[in-house]
């Protein structure tokens, strides 16, 4: 992933898709709320991954919150805006420079609640797999003995949606990438996958119960146009 880690940081020194945003993302506060009203389950002290954490607008932010976070990241400039964020902020984020398609050193069973946030959406076929099977390693299960009142740990995923999507569709068309449902977004170099409803649930489904399943819609600015981008919103368990 050398290549796809080289054009995220190129994008960090040189925004065309990422914002400077530093406040979580709404999507992360909308499962929190999910976590606490539906699920009963609170996020205050618990253990977190962040999977490609960009400058650390959600991991400063459970950070704060008073839980231990991991993020990792492939951009050091990335990291390195998430670092002194976080020291403005007086909190501890244990940031690593990684690839999240390669085995993460972090216990089997360890983790109480991992997000990916748009993240995994540039891994190829080879680092996809290799990051479900590590994501379902180190989360952990209701009958875990570190599981806390019998709750296993949940997962959050943001990934991009192809069902009903023109642009989507003019990409794949026009720009595709060399692994399926990929194209290339030809200005900043970046490969994105993306994913239909049949083809997220089969994927996800093999290594986690899926909980919830929305579709939500965004806009983008990319060049100075706005453009439509479709998410789906997944929240999992083992
Ligand atoms: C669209 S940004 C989202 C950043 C962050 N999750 C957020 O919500 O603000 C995608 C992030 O994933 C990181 N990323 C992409 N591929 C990665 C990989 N293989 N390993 C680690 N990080 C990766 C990128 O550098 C970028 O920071």
């Amino acid at each position: 992933m050398a290549h796809q880690g080289n054009v995220w940081d190129r994008e960090y020194k040189n925004p065309k898709l990422v914002t400077g945003k530093s406040d979580p993302q709404a999507d992360t506060l909308r499962f929190l709320k999910f976590l606490k009203k539906e699920q009963k389950f609170r996020v205050e002290d618990r253990n977190i991954l962040d999977l490609g954490c960009g400058t650390g607008r959600n991991a400063n932010y459970l950070a704060d919150l008073g839980n231990k976070v991991i993020g990792i990241e492939i951009s050091k400039t990335a990291l390195s805006l998430a670092k002194t964020r976080a020291q403005e902020m007086g909190i501890n984020v244990d940031y690593r420079q990684g690839d999240i398609g390669e085995k993460y050193d972090i216990e089997d069973e360890s983790i109480d609640v991992i997000l990916d946030i748009t993240s995994s959406n540039s891994l190829d076929e080879k680092g996809r797999e290799i990051y479900l099977e590590e994501v379902a390693r180190v989360l952990k299960s209701p009958t875990s003995p570190k599981a806390t009142s019998g709750k296993g740990g949940c997962f959050f995923v943001r990934a991009l949606c192809k069902d009903g999507n023109q642009n989507v569709k003019n990409l794949l068309k026009i720009s595709p990438g060399r692994e399926y449902d990929t194209y290339v977004l030809k200005d900043i170099g970046l490969t994105e996958r993306v994913f239909s409803r049949e083809d997220f649930i089969k994927m996800y489904s093999k290594y986690f119960k899926i909980l919830s399943l929305e579709k939500k819609t965004s806009y983008t600015t990319f060049n100075d146009r706005i453009y439509k981008r479709d998410y789906w919103l997944a929240y999992m368990t083992k």
